[in-house]
């Protein structure tokens, strides 16, 4: 167990004293349903470093962490790895209060941290490959440029061969336990599947790229900037990521929608039946019970999605054009997908929603499905059938 001022111990020399964010429900978009946290570390090396800091509100418990096994004052190095405001957000403060010999990022790190605090910061930057003796111990810097930001590097502790890899297989938990297999296996696999779907997946070709570079070494410890460390499986958990980036079809389809009437509902459901009876598995979600991090999760392993989604004053509906902006952006590949929707005199939304999917590289494999008001039987079959033709499509391409 932690409490809420004292650092923990990772290894004889490492330590955990960051801050726990049990509250936050919403980090830039992502339902963070389990809080989440800041991590970072303090390496009782003869040159005292901290690697990474936390978000500004949380100053206090750093520091109280901190103090808890040393006078802050006695820090000597900081090394930022990540510039995002989350791990960066009490930097300065940390800065002026330690005075600190030497701080060191990325290049690019360097640069996002004047534009973010415009206080001519004298920051060094290193490269990858390069080295810092610690005095008694040794760091090696990893460019991991795009995994998530330009500035992202990883840092690895030879002495202690433990990797704090900042965001990378990290995930949004707030926990009393700070490994990872100390956690329920489900919740540790679905917070890192998200995290992925929802932060990473738009740069899977650096994480295939960085996971290979990372497999090189040894690692006993990975320590990224948020949710619990790994000590156990990080392998499995770099493996995920391998699957994860390849973004590999499977015969899961999601249907994603959401009704003013209920009709559009009755529609995911009929085509949900036709999906089934072709033997794939559904996860069908209405937007206003799903939230659009939750609904990029499932698209993550999927091999087909189909939107569905009323007119709504000649346009479709607003919960719809919100995840198909976030889709967008994370830029899933190899999906087949379709649109269907209910509508009572013009039914613009499932055309619109064909050009969105067409946009985003979604191989639209069937012209838009459109039903009048409220389904019948006869509409219902083609809702049906329109399930039953996708689903043979994905299972043709899965065979091909
Ligand atoms: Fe956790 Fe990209 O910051």
């Amino acid at each position: 167990m932690i409490d809420s001022t004292n650092a923990e111990k990772i290894t004889e020399r490492v330590y955990w004293v960051g801050a726990l964010d049990w509250a936050l429900r919403d980090f830039h978009g992502y339902a963070t349903l389990r809080g989440t946290s800041y991590n970072a570390f303090l390496i009782l090396a003869e040159k005292v470093t901290l690697v990474d800091t936390v978000h500004a509100s949380f100053r206090d418990e750093m520091f109280s962490r901190i103090a808890s096994i040393i006078d802050p004052a006695s820090i000597d190095y900081i090394i930022s790895n990540h510039s995002e405001l989350d791990h960066t957000g009490c930097l300065p403060e940390a800065i002026e209060r330690v005075r600190p010999e030497k701080v060191f990022s990325s290049q690019k790190g360097r640069s996002a941290i004047e534009a973010h605090f415009h206080n001519g910061f004298d920051i060094t930057a290193v490269e990858d490959g390069q080295t810092l003796s610690l005095g008694d111990m040794q760091v090696r810097f990893m460019e991991t440029r795009m995994l998530h930001w330009p500035d992202s590097m990883f840092t690895y502790l030879e002495d202690e061969r433990l990797l704090f890899s900042q965001d990378g297989f990290g995930m949004h938990l707030a926990h009393n336990e700070r490994y990872a297999d100390a956690i329920d296996s489900t919740i540790i696999k679905y917070e890192t599947k998200k995290y992925y779907a929802n932060i990473l997946l738009p740069f899977s070709p650096t994480v295939t790229r960085i996971v290979d570079k990372a497999g090189g070494l040894d690692i006993d410890i990975l320590a990224p900037d948020h949710g619990p460390i790994w000590r156990k499986d990080i392998d499995k958990v770099m493996g995920w990521y391998q699957t994860w980036a390849a973004q590999k079809p499977t015969n899961k389809v999601v249907i994603v929608y959401d009704t003013m009437w209920g009709s559009t509902q009755e529609m995911a459901g009929a085509i949900e039946e036709g999906l089934r009876a072709e033997g794939l598995h559904v996860r069908s979600m209405r937007l206003r019970e799903h939230h659009r991090s939750d609904v990029a999760t499932e698209i993550l392993d999927a091999g087909a999605v189909l939107v569905g989604s009323p007119t709504l004053n000649n346009n479709m509906f607003p919960t719809v054009a919100d995840i198909l902006c976030y889709m967008k952006g994370l830029k899933r590949k190899n999906l087949i997908g379709a649109a269907f929707g209910s509508f009572g005199w013009s039914g613009e939304a499932p055309k619109q929603i064909t050009e969105a999917l067409t946009a985003m590289n979604v191989d639209v494999v069937s012209p838009p499905l459109n039903i009048e008001y409220v389904p019948d039987a006869e509409s219902r079959a083609k809702c049906i059938e329109f399930g039953v033709a996708i689903g043979r499509q994905l299972k043709e391409k899965l065979q091909a």
